[in-house]
Parts: C-alpha cells; structure tokens; sequence
C-alpha cells in the first residue's frame, strides 16, 4: 500500500510542478511592481546537496521534506539541530546578472547554486494579488517562497511568474531559488553551443501587485489583410472573470470602446480607423494604448503595421523593404557577461543604427524585454530566435515540449511589439526527418499563435547537385518558411576569400532571401596583409569580396552578418587572439570599430 500511496504522490506531485507554471503577465514593465533586484545571498552547491538526500532521491518528493533541502530559511535556532547550511551567513552576490562574470570562481561554473532574497511587504490593498516575475535564469530553475515550492521553469531566455498570495506574510518573506546551468544531451539548447553558458538569475526580478480579477494578457495588433482594422484579444485573471466590462482608449485615433469578456474572461474585439499612422523603421510611431477594468488601468505603447511576403520580397506596410542588418549576442557592452539593462541594449542598437542597420538578428535566443521595447522606439525590425542550435535531440518528445514552450514564451512576451516581424526556429540543424518534423511542428504551432509574423529558421547551404562552383539550399523546411535564410562562410570556414568569386548561388525557392550569418575573425588592432588570418584586412576583404558575392543573388531582401561585437565562447581558445573570444565582431569587446565595420556601413549606405 505504501508503495502505491508514494507512487501516487509522487505522480500528483510532478504533475503539479508541470502545471506550476502560470500564464505570463504581461507587459510587466508597465506596471505597478516592487524590483527584487540587488544583493541576494548565494550557496554554490555542486553535488545539488540541497535538492537530493545522499541517495539522490529529491527532498521534496519524500512525504516529509527534510530541513536539510536548501529551501528552508535555515536559522539555526534550535542548537541540537543538524543544519549544514545558513544563508545568511553566505556570501552575496548582485542580481540579476550571471555568476560567470562576477565571481571568479565560477568563471566556468556549470551546476546548482541557491539564490535567497528576504524582503517584507504590505500589500497595498485589500484582496490585491502579488505574483513573483522573473525575466529570465538558465537554466533550469527551481522557486520556493516560504518554504513551499512555486514551480520549475526549464529555459534560460524566456520570463515565467508564479502567485505569491497565499503564502505572503508581512516581515521577513524569504524567496530561495536553485538555478542549475548544467548543459544537457536533452537541452534546449543542447551540450554544444558558441557561446557562454552564463548561469543564474540573469534578468530582472520583480513583484507584481494587481486586483484580484486583473487584465494578465492582451494581444493588439494591425489585422494582417486590412490596414484600417485593429485587432484585439484581452485575457482577464482572478475568480469574477465572465461578462467583465473593459474599456480600450486609443486616444491619438479617438478610439474608446468598452466590451465585455465571456464566460472565460476572454474578449476579442476589431476596431475600425482610417487615420493610423503605421509603424516602420523611418518612422517608429507608437500608440498610447490604454486597457481599464474597473479602476485598473494599464498602458502599453504598441506600433501598428503588416508585415507579409511576396514572391521574393518582402513588405513592410505592403512596401517592399530591404533588411541591413547585424547579428547581436546579449553580452553587455560595458561589463561584459549577459546583457540585461536598457543601458546594454541601447549601446547595442545604437551601434547597429551608426552601423546603417534598420535590422538586427538576436542571437541564438530570447533576449531581454529592453531589446525589443528599445527597438519599437527606434524603429529597428527584429529577428527573434529559439535557442534550437546545432545537434538537439529531436526524437525526444521532452525536448520538443520545451523548445515549444520556450518559443510560446517568447511569443507571448513580445506580440505586441511592432519591431519584431519574424520568429525563427532554429539554428544550423543538420537535416534529417526527426529534425523536420521538430522544426515543422514548431512553425505550425507559431502559425497558430501568431499569424501576423513571419517564420524563418538560419539553414545551412551546401553544392548544387556536384557542382563545386555553384551553391543552393537543399533542405525540406525551406518549404515551410517564409523567409529563407541561411548562414554562409566562404572565405573563412570555406576557403580565402578570392573563394567567393568562383563560387554562384542558384536558389530555386521564389522566397525572399535573407543572409543569416557570414563573417570572418579579426583582433582588434592587428594589422597586416588582406592574406594574413586574423588582421583586420582579411575581416575587411572577406567583407568586400561577399558582400560583391551575395549582392548577385535575386532574391537576396537582407543580411545579418555574423557579429555586431566579440563575444565570451569557451570554444575560441587561441593565445593572443582568440583567448575566450570569438573574434567576429565587428566591434572588439572594448567597444573599438574594425575596419571591416566600416565596410559593412558603407554597403548599407548605399541601398536605399
Ligand atoms: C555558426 C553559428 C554561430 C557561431 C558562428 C561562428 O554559424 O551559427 O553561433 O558563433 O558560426 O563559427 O563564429
């Protein structure tokens, strides 16, 4: 009996820590919240002592959870009490950011580390709600709040929330959180990546308090096939959700509607205006949208446009646009490690506009929700990318379950920002059915969540039938995209760069044509012939020599070349040059131009 009765408990258990995770919030940084952020206290716990008994059987599936699982506020109050742990007398640490960049012993930590926040609260009025938010921790993180576990979340790029409520006291409320790194065959993204695994909490931390039936999600958008018709969907929250009144008030386009949710606290809505002043990237024009429910109002500044393709091109407001762009991996300009403040976006995309860029690429996953705000107000168009990389394990349903719920995140973090047109499902992926089916299922459930971007994924290109001179793109989810794009390295991976002009590109998809990634190496300040690997002139004549090469392909609608700044990557190991970092930026890691940056501008400058 007791067996079964374990099985049983752990069984309910695990399906609730599945369903632990809530539906996101959303536009958090628009609203009413209390920051966490600041120093926490940290346990470095490699052997996951505070999660596992010597056995490894976790605490916390035993009937009976041990004082010695890491999660409780361990105060040593009793003296004959066997506690090998304290937080408060650990060591802190700053979040968010990552560990790898502050701590040099952790530099190349992969594994556990316990976070604890204690802080009071007084709930500002009665029946309010309060949910914890983070925006982000890699990679898998466990949460507990007073000693009772809040949920899981697998993931290290996209935001998740849980309800505190019922739990929050006053004084002395203690939020610990288990933040492993660990890289996994079954990750997403899997062991092998070119880039630094940062661990920890490593975006912002807050408390959100609302009413207790509250506006938790909305998508606003332009209706893709009329321009003169906006679209809108509002998910209310809380135990009085059916037939709702809720007011939306666009007042630049004297729009003031009120409409009322259904049973389910959902209302859909289509409002009709002549006068919208669409957004792009010459003319970034965001609204004042204002969502009230009783006497909450919430603001959000949304930008209207389509963004669609047709034959080759692609069409920004039914006009034809040509994306110069710029990949960007979410390091921090100025401290290094991840990227997480506006100050580290606004350095980044404003690089990308001295650079002649009304595109950027971010790389190989979510980044901050800065980013994308940053970018709807400066009118840079985005590529947004799950972090489906190189050899994931396609054939494991687990991992295709958390590839989709990282990209449903993602989506239903940013809908409602006009700078993001496309969603892309993956990186590099060797071709195989396992991994086109993955791929294909992904897009349909985009499709379905969001029918008003487009989809793309970075293929890779290989020989035109046994061609050595003529190059094409030979895989089946090209089918399925809507930009076909893909990364190529001819004169750096393939060959000098007098490669590229023996080489031609027939691509036989009638699709617009975007070039995910080329580049080539360069140390700052090295400088020699355009033959010698790693001076600035081979970066510079790799850039001149493809940029000639690519400009011949028809279809060609844009290029996010590979990368906007050197980057941290444990695979870029050469003295002198490489020493950590990947070296294709076009900007050093000290923030100084390479000559190549100056080519790619140049190009830029002269497309219209
Ligand atoms: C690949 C990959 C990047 C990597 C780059 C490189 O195309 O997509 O993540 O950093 O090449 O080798 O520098």
């Amino acid at each position: 009996m007791k067996l079964l009765s374990s099985l049983l408990f752990v069984s309910v258990f695990s399906i609730l820590s599945n369903l632990a995770q809530e539906q996101l919030i959303q536009n958090v940084y628009l609203r009413e919240s209390t920051s966490l952020n600041g120093m926490w206290k940290y346990i470095v716990d490699p052997y996951e002592n505070g999660f596992y008994n010597y056995r490894l059987e976790p605490f916390e599936k035993q009937e009976k959870p041990q004082k010695s699982a890491f999660f409780k506020n361990a105060k040593q109050e009793d003296k004959t009490e066997l506690l090998e742990y304290n937080f408060d007398k650990s060591d802190s640490i700053s979040i968010p950011s990552d560990w790898n960049s502050q701590k040099e012993n952790l530099f190349y930590y992969e594994g556990t580390v316990w976070f604890k926040k204690s802080f009071n609260y007084n709930i500002k009025k009665e029946n309010n709600r309060v949910f914890v938010h983070f925006g982000a921790s890699n990679y898998e993180t466990d949460v507990y709040f007073n000693g009772e576990k809040l949920g899981k979340h697998i993931g290290g790029f996209t935001p998740f929330n849980y309800e505190i409520t019922h739990l929050l006291q006053k004084k002395d409320n203690f939020l610990v959180v288990k933040v492993d790194n660990k890289r996994k065959k079954e990750g997403v993204p899997t062991l092998n990546t070119d880039w630094w695994n940062y661990g920890g909490i490593t975006r912002d931390v807050k408390l959100i308090e609302t009413s207790s039936t509250f506006i938790n999600d909305y998508f606003i958008q332009l209706n893709k096939n009329d321009r003169n018709t906006i679209n809108g969907k509002i998910q209310l929250n809380g135990s009085d959700i059916s037939s709702k009144e809720i007011q939306i008030k666009i007042p630049e386009l004297k729009i003031n509607k009120k409409i009322k949710t259904d049973k389910n606290g959902v209302t859909t809505f289509k409002i009709s205006s002549k006068k919208i002043k669409y957004w792009s990237n010459k003319n970034p024009h965001l609204y004042e949208v204002f969502l009230k429910i009783n006497d909450d109002i919430i603001k959000d500044k949304i930008g209207f446009r389509t963004i669609k393709t047709s034959g080759s091109s692609i069409l920004l407001n039914d006009e034809k646009i040509y994306l110069k762009g710029i990949s960007i991996h979410e390091e921090s300009p100025f401290r290094g490690g991840r990227g997480y403040t506006k100050k580290d976006s606004k350095k980044l995309l404003t690089w990308a506009k001295e650079l002649g860029c009304n595109y950027v690429r971010l790389a190989h996953y979510p980044h901050n929700e800065h980013m994308v705000r940053l970018a709807d107000e400066m009118g840079i168009l985005v590529w947004e990318e799950n972090p489906v990389y190189w050899t994931i394990s396609w054939k494991n349903k687990e991992t295709y379950n958390n590839a989709k719920n990282q990209l449903a995140e993602v989506i239903s973090r940013d809908k409602n920002r006009a700078s993001v047109i496309i969603w892309s499902m993956a990186n590099e992926t060797p071709t195989s059915n396992a991994r086109n089916a993955f791929l294909t299922s992904l897009a349909e459930f985009t499709k379905k969540e969001d029918p008003t971007r487009l989809i793309s994924a970075a293929l890779e290109q290989s020989d035109y039938k046994n061609s050595k001179t003529i190059r094409t793109i030979n895989d089946d989810f090209a089918d399925i995209v809507d930009v076909l794009s893909f990364n190529q390295y001819i004169g750096w991976y393939d060959g000098l760069p007098e490669k590229t002009e023996k080489i031609s590109w027939k691509i036989t998809q009638n699709k617009p044509v975007l070039i995910s990634e080329f580049g080539a190496g360069a140390k700052k300040g090295f400088y020699a012939d355009k033959n010698t690997r790693w001076s600035e002139e081979f970066q510079e004549e790799v850039y001149v020599k493809t940029l000639k090469m690519l400009d011949k392909i028809d279809q060609l609608q844009g290029l996010s070349p590979w990368i906007l700044v050197d980057f941290k990557s444990p695979r870029r190991v050469l003295p002198e040059i490489q020493d950590g970092y990947n070296r294709k930026g076009l900007i050093s890691e000290k923030g100084e131009k390479k000559k190549a940056f100056f080519v790619l501008q140049k190009f830029y400058n002269s497309k219209d």
